[in-house]
């Protein structure tokens, strides 16, 4: 079998033991950000960007209406609009001067709010739920030699984008004429979540060292020599060929595999393994480390021709490691990070993915090398009867975790963004409906459906739902699966859908969604001691939030994707990267819910993006 190398910046964990990031990159560093960094207006807003918006309630629950329309029936829908109209004209107006006020209080009024209901408070397991896989461009190693040459080259990679970052050299993003907030690059590494009871805390650190996971034993590892000076890519080899000679033989105990636990049940064992310096002092070292890299076993990749299959089988390792007997302690065989998804979204993941793989094709290398190398040290832990049965736990949860999740990834090499361009359309809005359509083609019902936008034009922004499914999406989807449809009609119905996503999508970019300002409205009751209204129970409300399509688009240039899990337990996850000629692809659903195929919702989607590249081309001949 064939070494492989993952690297992990934020991997399994959100940091504790662990699990940081990157796998092949490590790093963190610098952010002087306290545990309990927030937006209040005491903070600097060092780009000078436009505060987050309150939209006007009569204009977010006029746009609600709209979106909950597909899922009730008529009767339903005069419900939930006579409940909308009570809200609007009573509880709702006190809710939203709640919320304007503490707009005025904050610069971004809806950043911790988002963070701590989003992900810090957030119980189930990051694998599979939270944290992210990016499965890089597929590599071959031939020997164990070049297994580690990759690995130091994706750190020297890592820490010289970390660079960039901490010296402000990243160029600012823009959105047509808006810089985007580029505050998120500097949570990338360095940052550590760790396990509390209800909810976890922010660690944000820089330091000079990284921690390697091999055979589920945790090692510090200096990258800069006593002199002060980095280590060049030998050395760094050899400091990760001695991480593997000691620890040759697996470590049984690994405590890695409990940061794959509910948070509760990990924040226990974190609260337990504490108790001991020894262990209080290794977690605080793992903690401080700019990134974690997991030199995994192979898991055999070249032995599918099919390079679909080897997708899938990297996104397992990205995801979750494949589980307590493969590298669920301590991951995988393939290249590729994981990381925390708190502090940041995953296009500036994806930014980073881009910069290490040239870096690395582009074979550069540090000019000085340090003249006094540290030695790698072994962090030891001291586990007792009682984190062992945690552990053992954790392994029985993370395996039933692994054989519940169903991963479908793969290239659609058909056509891209040119394609869709050339038809004058807007490739993502164009993609999103290819997914309407395919879920309505299975389930012949609507699909609530959520996508990320990010609202980083505004200081401490994030991200809104782009709430995909529509009445025109739904009209659309009707139109293609009807034989009776004529291609104009087809084509004018799906015409219409892209526009009313493209317009959502131009609101959600600006903040105007439904979602995080009806967030912010519940949140404003439940924090000034007011029911919370009964809009939020209704079915239109339970039904439109009910994502059973949950997608990303994280774009690199690279043939890499990332990949999650599903939203709901009857949904599927999509992330994908939209490329000039093809689109990668990264699907998820769970294996135990009934109703769900992630397989057959790749064929569905294959199927509803040939189709829909047909229909355009019996009106407009495609220039391609
Ligand atoms: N005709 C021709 N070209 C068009 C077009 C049309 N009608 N509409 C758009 N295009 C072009 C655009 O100009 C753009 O060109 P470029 O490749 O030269 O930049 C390209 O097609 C892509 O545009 P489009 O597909 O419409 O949207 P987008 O790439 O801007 O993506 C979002 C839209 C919502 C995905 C994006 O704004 C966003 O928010 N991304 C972040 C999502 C996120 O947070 N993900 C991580 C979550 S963890």
């Amino acid at each position: 079998m064939l070494p492989s190398v993952k690297v992990q910046v934020s991997r399994y964990q959100d940091c504790e033991i662990g699990h940081k990031g990157f796998i092949l990159e490590p790093y963190v560093t610098s952010m002087q950000l306290s545990c309990n960094y927030t937006s209040a207006k005491t903070n600097k807003n060092v780009q000078k960007l436009p505060s987050l918006p309150v939209p006007k309630l009569t204009d977010t629950l006029g746009k609600y209406l709209l979106t909950v329309k597909p899922f009730l029936s008529d009767e339903e829908y005069a419900r939930t609009t006579s409940l909308v109209r009570d809200f609007e004209k009573g509880t709702g107006q006190q809710l939203q001067l709640l919320l304007e006020k503490r707009a005025q209080e904050h610069l971004n009024w809806l950043e911790d709010w988002w963070l701590n209901t989003a992900y810090l408070e957030y119980r189930d397991p990051v694998v599979v739920y939270s944290s992210p896989g990016l499965v890089f461009p597929f590599r071959k190693f031939q020997t164990q030699n070049d297994q580690l040459k990759y690995a130091a080259k994706t750190l020297l990679a890592a820490l010289s984008y970390k660079s960039l970052i901490d010296n402000d050299k990243i160029p600012v993003e823009m959105m047509g004429k808006n810089p985007l907030d580029m505050a998120q690059y500097k949570k990338v590494f360095g940052t550590c979540r760790l396990p509390f009871a209800k909810r976890d805390k922010l660690s944000f650190n820089n330091s000079k060292h990284v921690t390697v996971i091999h055979n589920n034993h945790i090692f510090h590892v200096d990258l800069w020599g006593d002199d002060g000076v980095m280590l060049d890519e030998e050395q760094i080899v050899q400091q990760l060929k001695k991480v593997m000679e000691l620890s040759s033989v697996p470590n049984k105990q690994g405590i890695g595999i409990l940061t794959s636990e509910n948070r509760d049940a990990w924040a226990k064992a974190y609260e337990l393994l504490c108790k001991d310096k020894t262990n209080s002092e290794s977690l605080a070292d793992v903690e401080k480390s700019i990134v974690v890299l997991c030199l995994d076993e192979a898991v055999n990749l070249w032995k599918y021709e099919d390079s679909n299959a080897r997708r899938n089988l990297a996104g397992a390792q990205t995801i979750h490691g494949g589980g307590s007997q493969s590298n669920g302690g301590n991951p995988d065989g393939v290249t590729g990070l994981t990381y925390e998804h708190s502090p940041a979204e995953g296009q500036p993941i994806a930014v980073l993915t881009d910069f290490i793989i040239k870096y690395i094709e582009e074979n550069k290398a540090p000019e000085v090398s340090s003249k006094s190398p540290k030695q790698p040290q072994l962090l030891k832990f001291n586990v007792s009867p009682e984190v062992n049965k945690m552990i053992e736990d954790a392994k029985k949860n993370l395996d039933k975790l692994v054989q519940n999740l169903q991963l479908n990834c793969f290239q659609y090499d058909k056509y891209g963004k040119n394609f869709i361009k050339s038809q004058k359309l807007s490739p993502d809005s164009y993609i999103q409906m290819a997914m309407q359509l395919a879920f309505y083609r299975l389930h012949n019902v609507p699909g609530a459906h959520y996508e990320s936008a990010a609202t980083r034009m505004y200081v401490g922004g994030r991200t809104e739902t782009i709430r995909s499914c529509s009445i025109e999406s739904i009209e659309f989807a009707k139109t293609m699966l009807n034989s009776q449809s004529s291609p104009k009609e087809k084509i004018s119905a799906l015409k219409s859908a892209i526009n009313s996503h493209k317009n959502y999508t131009v609101q959600a970019l600006q903040g105007f969604g439904v979602d995080r300002h009806l967030l912010g409205l519940k949140l404003s009751a439940i924090e000034n001691g007011i029911e919370i209204p009964k809009l939020y129970s209704d079915p239109g409300f339970t039904r439109s939030a009910h994502m059973r399509i949950s997608t990303s688009q994280v774009a690199c240039k690279c043939d890499g994707f990332m990949c999650y899990g599903p939203l709901v337990a009857d949904g599927y996850a999509t992330c994908y990267n939209p490329r000039d000629n093809d689109i990668n692809f990264a699907t998820a659903a769970f294996v135990e819910h009934p109703d769900t195929d992630c397989n057959k919702y790749r064929s569905a989607l294959e199927q509803s993006l040939q189709e829909m590249h047909d229909v355009l081309l019996k009106n407009v001949p495609s220039k391609l």
